[in-house]
């Protein structure tokens, strides 16, 4: 048993990552910026809760302290994304690294090498961090979320549609499988220092996966092919965020479509 610090361990992967931790009979100690009710659906059961911002360094020691691992699962967007992923994670590694940490596990998206995306830029910057750190430390890169994929979809919803990027394909994986994923690599699973990309079960055009999501939900909305701009669509519509070869025998979107109450 290790004791483990999930950084963003209140986000939905964090969530995953901290439960399946628990499950394989770490002691977990989650932390974040705001910790949830212990009545709260975001609650697992069994971890510890700490408050720590990254950014500004407040409850760094005291929750690092003790601590055999590290999984960054923490998440910003907008300009926030940079402070968070370098200022924070330099913070993290070096608090973790004189607290005498040995490990780091950071989870990161696949396909974003040579990327002009800002948020994709910042988590290039965040694994450099990592990677040049004291810890050993391992990164897996994930393709999008089901959930991250889903709520794609939903932007369309004040518009009456659901939302499909045009000529984009995504390999979406669950949570629960990048989790075990994590706490595998946590364990040990992989080499030292190395970087490691997982995709879901299965490559499909968006607008099959907004069918899925259309007929699950029960929705009339019509779904509209939106051509996204700027660096991000052109990277989706390139392919980049795929990787095929390393797809996971884990649950498909329609499987999860199914397990989540729509
Ligand atoms: N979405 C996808 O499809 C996808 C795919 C592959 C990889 N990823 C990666 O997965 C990671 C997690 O994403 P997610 O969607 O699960 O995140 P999320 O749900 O937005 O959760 C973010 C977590 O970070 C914490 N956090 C934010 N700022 C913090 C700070 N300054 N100090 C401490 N904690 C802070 C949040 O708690 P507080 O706000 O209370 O602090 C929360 O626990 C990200 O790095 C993302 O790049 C995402």
């Amino acid at each position: 048993m290790s004791r483990v610090l999930v950084v963003g361990g209140t986000g939905l992967a964090g969530r995953a990552v901290a439960a399946e931790a628990v499950e394989r009979g770490h002691h977990v100690i989650v932390a974040a910026r705001r910790i949830p009710d212990d009545d709260s659906e975001s609650y697992v059961v069994g971890a510890d809760y700490v408050t720590v911002d990254l950014v500004s360094g407040d409850g760094l020691e005291e929750a690092v302290d003790g601590v055999d691992a590290v999984v960054d699962a923490s998440n910003a967007a907008g300009r926030r994304a940079s402070h968070v992923f370098a200022h924070g994670s330099r913070n993290l590694l070096h608090t973790a690294a004189r607290f005498g940490v040995g490990q780091a596990v950071l989870l990161s998206v696949a396909g974003i090498d040579g990327a002009r995306y800002p948020y994709y830029r910042a988590k290039l910057v965040q694994e450099r961090t990592y990677l040049d750190s004291p810890l050993e430390t391992r990164i897996v890169r994930a393709t999008q979320f089901h959930d991250f994929v889903t709520a794609i979809f939903e932007r369309g919803r004040r518009f009456g549609i659901l939302m499909s990027p045009a000529a984009t394909r995504f390999q979406p994986i669950a949570v629960s499988d990048v989790a075990r994923v994590l706490v595998d690599a946590v364990e040990g699973a992989g080499e030292p220092d190395s970087v490691r990309t997982v995709g879901g079960p299965r490559v499909e055009s968006a607008r099959a996966l907004a069918r899925q999501w259309k007929r699950a939900c029960g929705t009339r909305r019509p779904i509209l092919s939106v051509r996204l701009g700027g660096p991000l669509g052109s990277a989706w519509r390139s392919g980049r965020n795929l990787a095929p070869e390393h797809a996971v025998e884990g649950q498909g979107y329609s499987a999860w479509l199914n397990d989540v109450a729509v």
